[in-house]
């Protein structure tokens, strides 16, 4: 049998295959961020379709740090209802589910938290989100530490199996992380150590508040491509190493995704018109400008993470690795994990476009995404359109 179809452990919680849903902001939530039939449908379907670990879309943590659109909440207890029928849902049907939590930082926008964003440091004109970020207080420092805390809270309540904290992106943990956007130079700047400071304060937090037996992962940018002293694979590596003897239970790294480096984390097309074509008119030349720069310089590559991999996966020792990032084979992912450079295989847009994938590759009736990466499922949500592939034009 072929290895990805083998159950693996990250910590205590047995997953029953390799195949993990990675982490897709689906803009299927209610306005203020409950769970919906829409989610419920998504994920109990992926999780029938055999997906061993479900994460779905980033969950916001606090009010400061939600994002533009129709992303899932963890902020408030109201919410905890909701994602125990999205739990149930997945459950019942065999698989387990990590929520991923995520505050915004600086990428967002004063029409969706009502006040400039919060970010390490004061940045300049952000042109994607029209915006100058504000630098946080120690005391909003502490209050965005313990939202993650709280969320971890309402996660077990909701009777999560565990929690996958969002370092990547460009968001907040990630903007901390990063010497380009961090430049603190009091007890959360200014070193490695004080850089990584934050993440170290909200694993603490966040272990405190999972229940016995919950998973603890991260994903982790290894590059942030940003034109000064950033993020990069050496110093992901070190930030590795420390989240390993903090205790988390996985780890998955990814790249970019800041108005510098937009593409580097799914790579492919870049969709210009139609990524451009619903903004409100007086967006639409700057947003042509942004995107258009990007075309052609995004190459799709299979398996375009690996390399990174290597770097990484070993400071973090026995702990499992999870590789995202342009996985399409079916023989270039058993590869990739009987070679020992990932224990996991995580997919976001080959399940957006065929939620049956892993069900398929069990039953040999397909060995390989039919996915083109063409990007047009980020235009979607992009525009507050719920996920779906518009090459298959079937709703996921
Ligand atoms: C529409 C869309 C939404 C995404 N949302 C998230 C998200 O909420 N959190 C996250 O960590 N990554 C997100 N990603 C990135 C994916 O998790 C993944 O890292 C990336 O797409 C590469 O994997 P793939 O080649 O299997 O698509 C998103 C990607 C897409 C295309």
């Amino acid at each position: 049998m072929s290895v990805l179809f083998t159950p693996c452990n990250i910590g205590e919680v047995e997953i029953k295959n390799r195949f993990v849903h990675a982490a897709t902001y689906e803009a299927m939530a209610e306005e203020d961020g409950r769970v919906s039939d829409l989610l419920l449908r998504r994920y109990a379907r992926l999780a029938r379709e055999e997906v061993g670990l479900i994460i779905p879309g980033i969950m916001i943590v606090h009010p400061l740090g939600n994002v533009p659109g129709r992303a899932i909440g963890i902020h408030d207890d109201a919410m905890v209802p909701g994602l125990r029928k999205l739990v149930d849902a997945v459950h019942e049907q065999g698989a387990k589910i990590f929520f991923q939590l995520l505050h915004a930082g600086a990428q967002t926008n004063r029409q969706t938290i009502g006040r400039p964003p919060l970010a390490p440091s004061r940045t300049g004109f952000n042109p994607m989100y029209l915006n100058r970020a504000r630098a946080m207080s120690e005391e909003e420092i502490w209050e965005a530490v313990r939202a993650f805390g709280d969320a971890a809270r309402r996660a077990a309540e909701a009777g999560a199996d565990g929690v996958h904290l969002a370092a990547s992106g460009g968001y907040l943990l990630n903007e901390f992380l990063s010497p380009f956007f961090n430049r603190r130079d009091d007890d959360w700047g200014g070193s490695d150590e004080k850089r990584f400071r934050i993440v170290r304060e909200v694993i603490r937090e966040v272990k405190e508040n999972l229940s016995p037996g919950m998973a603890l992962t991260v994903k982790l940018t290894a590059n942030d491509y940003a034109p000064g002293y950033g993020m990069t694979t050496p110093l992901a590596a070190r930030y590795a190493a420390w989240m390993a003897e903090a205790g988390i239970d996985a780890l998955e790294i990814a790249s970019g995704c800041t108005t510098y480096s937009g593409w580097h984390i799914w790579r492919g097309d870049v969709p210009v018109k139609e990524l451009v074509r619903d903004l409100p008119a007086w967006q639409k030349p700057a947003a042509w400008v942004v995107f258009r720069r990007m075309v052609g310089k995004f190459d799709f590559e299979e398996g375009y993470n690996l390399r990174d991999a290597e770097t990484i996966k070993p400071a973090i020792g026995e702990v499992p690795f999870i590789l995202v990032g342009g996985l399409r084979r079916l023989e270039h992912m058993e590869e990739v994990v009987e070679s020992g450079r990932a224990d996991f295989v995580a997919l976001s847009r080959p399940l957006v476009r065929e939620p049956s994938l892993v069900r398929k590759f069990r039953e040999g009736k397909a060995s390989a995404a039919s996915c083109t990466s063409c990007n047009k499922c980020f235009a979607e949500v992009v525009h507050r359109r719920p996920l779906r592939c518009l090459a298959s034009g079937r709703e996921s």
